[in-house]
């Protein structure tokens, strides 16, 4: 076998003075050959560049004051029966160096009961965006046809591009109008996925599960993903629907609603043929145990739930009326984000960011023009801001 294009690093275990572990470097040896190219797939793809505030934020030294509304998590700690059942499990002495309990069947049990779906039409993800990524490596391939209305969530892109599959976007007229006509007749016979993302990130749209349906029938060939990550906002959801539509998959996770992002625990639901095709190169242990206790736990709260989405509705209102009574245009989304658009987006980021409030940045995506999106917290926190940036708009 021949190492021609290998760029090595040796270890470098020269006995010098001082400390040994000083002197143990690691030196990239240049061989002056090429570096080992990526696969031909993923040659295109530049690298995936996520902003997020948290650094900026922890830098500061009050970072407990900041404002981190930039990526719709839930502005507050999950359920305290999370932090109990991790500490509880940590302290009977279970330990870490066993792996996780294969393929969640804790949580694929507690799941059933939470979404109303039989557990072999489930499956436990490391957080959605796995469960995203599993689907595309399952169905995808080298030139396959994925319809995406836009604008959209798009970290799914990257996972189609990883597959070498095609995008077609499809841009209704308005981007908050959910435009089923259009996407209906954008799918193909050689459709191969359609990806919907009901409430839309980032504007909050909600396809009606009747409309997925339709879609999911029209179009049997095809498969329908349907990413419900903020679907506990809206409360309006086709999950049922994987028991009659075999070509459907839903997709969910921990990371919003219930307040666990740093966990990363997702899942999906899809009829057991689909689940059999993922199956084939799921990995069982890759929802860590921590994640799986936690996610549990949530569930088993979903009183501490439902509070924080009344509180999420109520900041909604004052929001609505707050943004209203200066005549800005927002667009109140069904999950837990507002959509504000500005006459000079780059300004307000700068004077928000110098008042410590993180927001995102949409201007770019097709039909957002001027337009910031800002995750919504509870009404404290809501007055709080508008205390702090009131004047800004
Ligand atoms: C629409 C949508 N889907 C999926 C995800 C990924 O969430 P997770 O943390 O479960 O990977 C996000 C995160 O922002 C999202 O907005």
């Amino acid at each position: 076998m021949s190492n021609a294009n290998l760029d090595l690093c040796v270890v470098d275990v020269s006995q010098g003075e001082g400390n040994e572990a000083m002197n143990r470097k690691l030196h990239p040896v240049n061989t002056g050959q090429m570096p080992i190219a990526v696969a031909p797939t993923i040659q295109a793809l530049t690298p995936y560049e996520a902003v997020s505030s948290q650094a900026a934020i922890e830098a500061q030294p009050d970072h407990h004051t900041s404002f981190k509304l930039d990526w719709n998590e839930c502005t507050v700690a999950p359920s305290p029966r999370v932090n109990e059942a991790i500490t509880e499990y940590l302290s009977q002495g279970r330990g870490l160096n066993w792996y996780p309990k294969l393929g969640s069947s804790d949580l694929v049990e507690a799941l059933v009961e939470y979404t109303g779906v039989r557990d072999d039409h489930l499956l436990v993800t490391n957080g959605s965006d796995d469960a995203l990524r599993l689907i595309c490596s399952t169905y995808l391939d080298r030139g396959d046809e994925v319809v995406i209305p836009v604008p959209t969530y798009n970290h799914f892109m990257v996972f189609v591009q990883g597959r070498g599959a095609q995008m077609v976007t499809v841009r209704g007229e308005t981007p908050f109008e959910p435009g089923v006509e259009a996407i209906d007749e954008a799918v193909g016979d050689d459709t191969r996925l359609l990806y919907l993302v009901s409430p839309n990130n980032p504007t909050g749209v909600i396809f009606d599960p009747e409309a997925v349906a339709r879609l999911c029938r029209n179009h049997p060939e095809t498969l329908v993903v349907l990413d419900e990550a903020y679907y506990e906002f809206s409360k309006v959801t086709g999950i049922e629907l994987v028991q009659e539509c075999p070509n459907l998959l839903v997709t969910r996770t921990f990371s919003k609603a219930f307040g666990l992002a740093g966990l990363r625990v997702g899942y999906l639901a899809a009829s057991p043929q689909l689940i059999d095709g993922l199956r084939r190169i799921y990995n069982p242990k890759s929802v860590n145990t921590l994640g799986q206790v936690g996610a549990v736990a949530a569930l088993d709260d979903l009183e501490y739930l439902e509070s924080f989405l009344d509180e999420v509705e109520a900041s909604k209102q004052i929001l609505r009326k707050f943004f209203k009574k200066r005549g800005v245009d927002a667009h109140i989304t069904p999950a837990n984000f507002v959509v504000v658009r500005m006459p000079d987006v780059q300004t307000t980021l700068k004077k928000l960011e110098e008042r410590d409030v993180y927001v995102r940045d949409r201007s770019s995506y097709p039909g957002l023009e001027g337009c910031l999106r800002m995750t919504v917290g509870t009404t404290e926190q809501t007055r709080r801001l508008i205390d702090r940036i009131g004047d800004l708009f």
